[in-house]
């Protein structure tokens, strides 16, 4: 390893607030390493094409308005795994050594990867089939990647969500009505837990508890029996129905995903309760916003450590927010096991000592 090494950045995966904060912060610490930063345009996928995509990375791109700016610079997608490459004839090819190919070409001695676990699968497999020094940087609202108590994107889709209730509250008392908020958070609930707490709803339904709309529809009427002629309902958007499914949807590109669960919830609630009902689906306005403070400061944290575990030699770890504190821990115990809400967490325990329904 040489100082002056060059060093590749990338985003990858869905977008998230605070990513060009974490740009931000490693460019500037490389910087007064010697390090220069390759910043890999799309994902991975910028080094597929040839020319290779991607741009010199240097402090005086970076000034105080990248520190709030939502989206990320450099693009990215969470699409086309390069092991299993989808064609325009449908079938799926192994590009990866094109991918590592565009490494050496770049002289790129070390990567620093801004993804989730699933970014962080891939590029794991990538760097030890291709010989190039990963270091792994934690973002997702969904907040699902194990060892650290939060990634990047997180705290700023809770402002979000939360945000949302406080608007919905005073419609939904001057129409008596129940009002639901479908949020993201893929296979975890940690999105409509902590702004289901923070923004004071009465029923919060995650997907690692399945749903028993009954539970549900009692709470609503325990509610009306308090004397108060509204509700606030937030549902995850993975949460399982009676038949033990998620709500999938085929959308007009042909994709499958996530979605309706809102929807059903608030029939549900319409027909068991007669209670006039409304659902809004919250969707990206929960990835594109101005990162919240928190956000912010903890990828100025994230984004130097990556830097410094490069020059200390620490590769395959992963940055991680522990105890008030930036930490690194292997990026193969970070990608083991999914971190999904416990049942026996703490805001599990807040909201049923608060009263909050949450479906069981
Ligand atoms: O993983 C982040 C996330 O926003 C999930 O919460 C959501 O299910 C998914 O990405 C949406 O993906 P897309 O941007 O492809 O619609």
């Amino acid at each position: 390893m040489t100082n002056g090494m060059r060093i590749g950045i990338l985003t990858s995966g869905g977008d998230c607030a605070g990513l060009n904060a974490v740009l931000r912060a490693a460019v500037h610490r490389a910087s007064r390493v010697g390090y220069t930063i390759l910043g890999i345009k799309e994902g991975t996928a910028g080094l597929l094409t040839r020319p290779l995509q991607y741009e010199v990375l240097t402090p005086d791109q970076f000034d105080g308005s990248m520190i709030r700016a939502g989206g990320t610079i450099l693009g990215t997608t969470n699409k086309g795994d390069p092991f299993a490459f989808p064609m325009p004839d449908g079938t799926t090819r192994d590009r990866s050594m094109e991918i590592i190919g565009g490494f050496r070409e770049l002289g790129i001695e070390a990567l620093i990867g801004i993804g989730g676990d699933g970014s962080f699968r891939i590029l794991k497999k990538l760097c030890d089939l291709g010989g190039i020094n990963l270091v792994g940087v934690p973002k997702t609202i969904d907040n699902d990647v194990s060892l650290t108590e939060v990634a990047i994107g997180f705290d700023t889709a809770v402002q979000v969500a939360t945000e949302a209730l406080d608007r919905l509250q005073p419609t939904a008392a001057s129409h008596h009505r129940v009002m639901v908020l479908e949020v993201m958070g893929r296979d975890a609930g940690h999105i409509a837990l902590n702004a289901g707490i923070a923004g004071g709803a009465d029923v919060i339904l995650v997907p690692e508890i399945p749903a028993d709309l009954q539970k549900v529809a009692d709470k609503i009427e325990q509610v009306r029996k308090g004397g108060r002629n509204f509700a606030l309902v937030v549902v995850s958007e993975a949460v399982r129905d009676a038949s033990g499914d998620t709500i999938m949807k085929k959308f007009a590109d042909g994709e499958i995903r996530l979605g309706g669960i809102g929807h059903f919830v608030g029939d549900q609630i319409a027909k068991m309760t007669g209670a006039e009902t409304r659902v809004t689906v919250l969707g990206h306005v929960q990835r594109g916003s101005m990162p919240s403070w928190r956000d912010r400061m903890i990828a100025a944290a994230f984004g130097s450590h990556a830097v410094d575990l490069i020059k200390e030699g620490k590769f395959g770890h992963m940055v991680a927010w522990s105890n008030r504190q930036v930490i690194d821990v292997p990026i193969e115990d970070a990608i083991k096991n999914y971190h999904s809400v416990e049942l026996d967490d703490t805001l599990i325990v807040t909201a049923r000592e608060l009263g909050i329904c949450l479906g069981d």
